[in-house]
């Protein structure tokens, strides 16, 4: 056990109850299959969402399923979520949005379970470690009952830039991010494919869940604008790269891009250095790395493609080149499934973390 373990929370069980707090939506789903995936030790798994989702049952064949089909197909079933769910609860997963993180967090301490949060609600407070279990595993234990996971674009760059800091110190980041339309939950998912199909058709669209029209379109906008110009989806990514890599004044500069892609997001990466790298060392070095897989092999025009790579666990790197605009400079490009490694799998992953210690 990590000498820093809370007595507090100190005893989870070997097989612990986890309830998955949005399950209905698109984090939440593959939260199930996550679990479902790396057969995470549960003795039950508990499905909760709104009143609308109620007696839904969802597919899962993992540890804890509550029945089967005729088929042999296992599933669960919806439960609405209150305050009253979490009484037996050890781990809750927690991707229902920030207001209802906020409003459920006194329950789900009440029940002394931790929660793993999904959310932005908790990710900056000192008392909730930030955590990548690649990059940063060690502060899970500095934890007082939640841990924060990440947003989805910020998980992918320290990905990479953790690995990349081991050839010399990082100065200065900058990024450019391509972000999928289901980042915005699944109702946005099928807002693409809807103003698609109208598109098409010549039909007035339907804009919802977006600012403007995301269908054969780009929005330079993700969240709201800050005072100094940039959006709330740049400075996470900021703030919250600083507190995971323990670098506070590490300089970044994000651009935050929503684009007609259903999942996976991309991101187009220029890293300065203190001191000299070299392109294969690099390449070496995140082909080596634990969730980081290299695809880059320019003569045959291979690159990793979000369109291509949606439903896997790593995040992919490619076009790794020197920047020739600074004197220690590299540049990459980068894909990686959001729903999986930018939020389900990193939840589960943690909960994995908590259990192995
Ligand atoms: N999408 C991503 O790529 C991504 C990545 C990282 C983090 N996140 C974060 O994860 C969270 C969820 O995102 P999402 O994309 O999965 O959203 P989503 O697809 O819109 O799903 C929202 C979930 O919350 C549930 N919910 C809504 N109101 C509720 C209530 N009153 N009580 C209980 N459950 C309720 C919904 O249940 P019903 O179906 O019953 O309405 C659904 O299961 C957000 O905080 C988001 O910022 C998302």
């Amino acid at each position: 056990m990590s000498p820093h373990k809370l007595s507090h929370y100190a005893n989870l069980p070997a097989n612990p109850v986890v309830a998955v707090a949005g399950v209905t939506g698109a984090v939440g789903r593959e939260m199930l299959l996550a679990l479902e995936q790396r057969s995470f030790p549960a003795a039950r798994v508990k499905a909760l969402a709104s009143a609308r989702s109620v007696g839904k049952r969802l597919d899962f064949n993992g540890p804890g399923a509550e029945g089967t089909y005729e088929n042999g197909q296992g599933y669960l079933v919806v439960e609405e979520m209150r305050p009253e769910s979490f009484a037996d609860v050890d781990i809750a997963l927690f991707s229902a949005g920030s207001a209802l993180s906020k409003e459920y967090r006194p329950f789900v301490r009440e029940a002394k379970a931790v929660m793993i949060d999904n959310s932005s609600a908790f990710r900056m407070d000192t008392d909730v470690p930030l955590v990548v279990p690649e990059v940063n595993p060690a502060d899970v234990w500095l934890h007082q009952g939640v841990i924060a996971n990440p947003n989805c674009s910020t998980i992918q760059l320290v990905m990479v830039l953790n690995v990349l800091s081991r050839l010399a110190p990082i100065k200065r980041v900058v990024c450019s991010t391509y972000q999928a339309a289901s980042g915005a939950g699944a109702a946005a998912m099928d807002e693409l494919y809807e103003q698609t199909r109208q598109f098409l058709a010549g039909e007035q669209l339907t804009i919802q869940n977006f600012l403007h029209q995301i269908a054969f379109n780009c929005i330079p906008q993700i969240d709201v604008f800050m005072d100094d110009g940039s959006t709330k989806e740049e400075w996470k990514m900021v703030v919250e790269t600083r507190k995971i890599l323990h670098e506070s004044d590490l300089a970044l500069a994000m651009s935050c891009v929503r684009v007609p892609v259903l999942r996976c997001h991309a991101e187009s990466v220029h890293v300065e250095f203190a001191s000299a790298v070299n392109v294969a060392a690099a390449r070496e070095l995140l082909a080596g790395a634990a969730g980081v897989s290299v695809i880059d092999d320019p003569a045959a025009q291979n690159y990793p493609m979000p369109g291509l790579l949606a439903g896997t666990d790593d995040v992919y790197v490619g076009r790794l080149r020197r920047d020739p605009s600074v004197t220690h400079g590299l540049a990459f490009w980068s894909v990686a499934d959001q729903l999986r490694k930018g939020a389900a799998l990193n939840a589960v992953q943690i909960a994995e973390l908590l259990l192995a210690s």
